[in-house]
């Protein structure tokens, strides 16, 4: 049965009580406007974990003074309704008051990871995801937490943040969940007019022929990179602000294309940024 509470001692109730009764505790952290995405996130803690905690919060933290915060979409009854359809446990939706009734004067932050890729036009980004999702855990306790592949930087910098700072949980990552013509989930496509939505397909078609290039056997992470460049730049209505061939961990630039790595994109398509990634794995026995 779903319940619903935007406080912080309810939640340690509800989840000490799920505890008592031996039950794994899966958090999955979002902002809401909840699509398929999300769903999928939940599906795979529902998989796992005996108690899904689905936490809901437009984190003013993260967002930029240019950024779209009073207009990010707010729509709590389809958001209820979709967490009663894949088993939630418990919304916890917080009031701005509730998560910082002062100023936040600790933050959290992961260095050198969020320096390239997002980091670089939106600065402050991470260390606002950082320091809530650091508050989130301390709050729910989660044994696993999930976040999706959609967001490659920020799962690369959670997990990292998980590892360096000794949280006692595990985090699970998702694979992205895509629309019919490959377009990337997001509560974000909501901005983009019909003529926009049809040309922001181009970030999956220049993924799709970058991976391409790198199964017919291109190690070349340059000329990898200048496929994506190219498609982009061919969508009129579509603004590059990044093209990277990254190491999946480190989020380093790669030369050589071995191991695992990210192709990660980022576009403007009207007013509205858009992100997107591939993960690539390259397994060359030559290269030994
Ligand atoms: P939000 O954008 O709501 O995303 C919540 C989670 O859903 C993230 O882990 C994100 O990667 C995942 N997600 C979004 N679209 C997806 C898709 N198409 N397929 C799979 N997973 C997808 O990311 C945030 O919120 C915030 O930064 C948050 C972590 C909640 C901190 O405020």
């Amino acid at each position: 049965m779903l319940e619903v509470t935007s406080s912080i001692a309810e939640v340690r109730r509800k989840v000490a009580m799920a505890r008592i009764k031996g039950l794994t505790i899966g958090l999955v952290p979002t902002m809401g406007a909840l699509h398929q995405g999300h769903a999928a996130l939940i599906d795979a803690a529902r998989a796992r974990c005996g108690y899904v905690v689905v936490s809901i919060f437009v984190n003013p933290l993260q967002f930029g003074p240019q950024e779209d915060l009073k207009r990010y979409p707010r729509r709590p009854a389809e958001d209820e309704a979709l967490c009663r359809e894949h088993g939630v446990d418990l919304i916890f939706a917080p009031s701005d008051e509730e998560m910082y009734p002062d100023r936040q004067l600790t933050i959290v932050e992961v260095l050198e990871l969020t320096r390239g890729l997002c980091g670089a036009s939106r600065p402050g980004h991470f260390r606002g995801v950082t320091t809530v999702v650091s508050k989130l855990f301390n709050i729910v306790q989660p044994d696993v937490a999930f976040f999706g592949q959609k967001d490659a930087q920020q799962a690369a910098v959670i997990r990292r943040m998980v590892a360096d700072l000794n949280f006692p949980l595990e985090i699970a990552v998702v694979p992205t969940v895509r629309e019919a013509d490959g377009l990337a989930l997001s509560s974000r496509n909501v901005y983009l007019s019909p003529e926009e939505r049809k040309a922001a397909v181009v970030l999956y078609r220049a993924l799709t022929k970058a991976k391409e290039m790198v199964e017919k056997g291109e190690r070349s992470a340059a000329a990898v990179r200048r496929r994506l460049l190219e498609t982009i730049a061919a969508e009129p209505l579509a603004e590059l602000d990044y093209a990277e061939v990254v190491d999946y961990d480190t989020l380093e630039p790669v030369d050589f294309i071995d191991g695992k790595i990210l192709l990660a994109l980022a576009v403007k398509i009207g007013r509205t940024r858009l992100i997107d990634n591939f993960v690539v794995e390259v397994r060359d026995e030559l290269r030994k």
